[in-house]
């Protein structure tokens, strides 16, 4: 299996409206569009005719029409050409669906399944899309180490000045890394204390599992008392999704969830905890497009000890992700 057979989540369904939409991904341009009957369309966005992107043309019907010569496409990519009628002009599509907000495409004949994004139960709170001028690898570096949440972080991890107090723990097989954080919690807000069942001196947990078909983290944080003999009711899941665009940059979909309990708070609750995931998120983006060196090779750099699932994950992403025949355009 290539990167293209798997799953992706290209695009948040609300960034769809009338006129199609195109999205680079692992170098290619796929364009979306929804027909007049509401059925969703991915196709390579370029015209077999004369190479005009398909994305600038305009949705007629359920067909995409070319703004170059009007030639159209149905959503199976099968052409009519107004002044050839002899000609039956194709372009590629993909297979293409919307879960969770957003809008997943893979290459038709493949047999890879969407990626579980939650346990059952839970509620889903939003779906986040960013871009990130940083390569996969190094995007994906910042999601499974907590060091960094002491000080990119405001909310969500550890005090700098305790985090020697933290506990890593991985886990490996061959198709997954797993890390178990465990340690004090930095200062949160009353508020969000309250709605969290936090208590203070508990100690934050965060549970990372990271998978490779397609290249995700699927993330658990919850609260023990301090002694760690009871854990608390309410936590928050996640998975990132990250979407390689080239070699240099990347994007990712964040899908985020809570206790299904803090449902009845989601009035509230959804945009508060939107605000704060999409805060904190954006904190990432700035300190990883920061980064001086963006070479993804970890010869030269000096690693901690809460460094250690790097090169695990870069091994699956080589050997499970980009596979031997894969190379992506420079
Ligand atoms: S380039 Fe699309 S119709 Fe001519
Ligand atoms: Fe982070």
């Amino acid at each position: 299996m290539k990167a293209f057979d798997y799953w992706h989540p290209i695009l948040r369904t609300k960034d769809l409206k009338r006129k199609p939409v195109s999205v680079n991904f692992c170098g290619r341009e796929v364009v979306l569009f929804r027909g007049q009957d509401g059925t969703l369309a991915a196709l390579e966005d370029c015209c077999p005719h004369r190479r005009m992107r398909l994305s600038k043309g305009k949705v007629k019907g359920n067909r995409l029409v070319c703004p170059y010569h009007g030639w159209s496409y149905d959503q199976s990519g099968k052409g009519i050409s107004p002044s050839t009628s002899a000609l039956y002009p194709c372009v590629k599509s993909y297979e293409v669906t919307e879960r969770c907000c957003a809008i997943w495409v893979k290459e038709h004949g493949s047999t890879a399944e969407l990626p579980t994004l939650a346990k059952p139960g839970l509620h889903h709170v939003c779906t986040l899309h960013y871009h990130i001028r940083a390569p996969l690898e190094l995007v994906v570096d910042n999601f499974c180490e907590i060091e960094h949440s002491c000080t990119t972080h405001i909310l969500l991890g550890h005090d700098l000045e305790a985090i020697s107090l933290v506990e890593s723990r991985i886990e490996t097989t061959d198709d997954a890394v797993r890390i178990i954080n465990k340690g004090p919690q930095k200062k949160m807000p009353r508020l969000l204390e309250y709605l969290l069942g936090y208590k203070r001196g508990d100690l934050f947990v965060g549970e990372l599992e990271i998978l490779f078909s397609p290249v995700r983290v699927n993330i658990r944080n919850y609260w023990t008392s301090s002694n760690a003999s009871e854990c608390r009711k309410r936590e928050a899941q996640g998975t990132v999704v990250f979407n390689p665009v080239n070699d240099q940059e990347t994007e990712i979909m964040l899908f985020s969830f809570m206790s299904q309990e803090l449902s009845v708070f989601s009035r509230l609750l959804n945009p508060l905890a939107t605000f704060l995931l999409d805060f904190e998120t954006r904190l990432d983006q700035k300190m990883l497009e920061g980064i001086a060196d963006k070479d993804t090779k970890l010869t030269g750099v000096q690693l901690g000890r809460f460094d250690k699932p790097l090169g695990l994950t870069r091994e699956r992403i080589k050997r499970l992700y980009w596979q031997r025949d894969f190379t992506p355009l420079p």
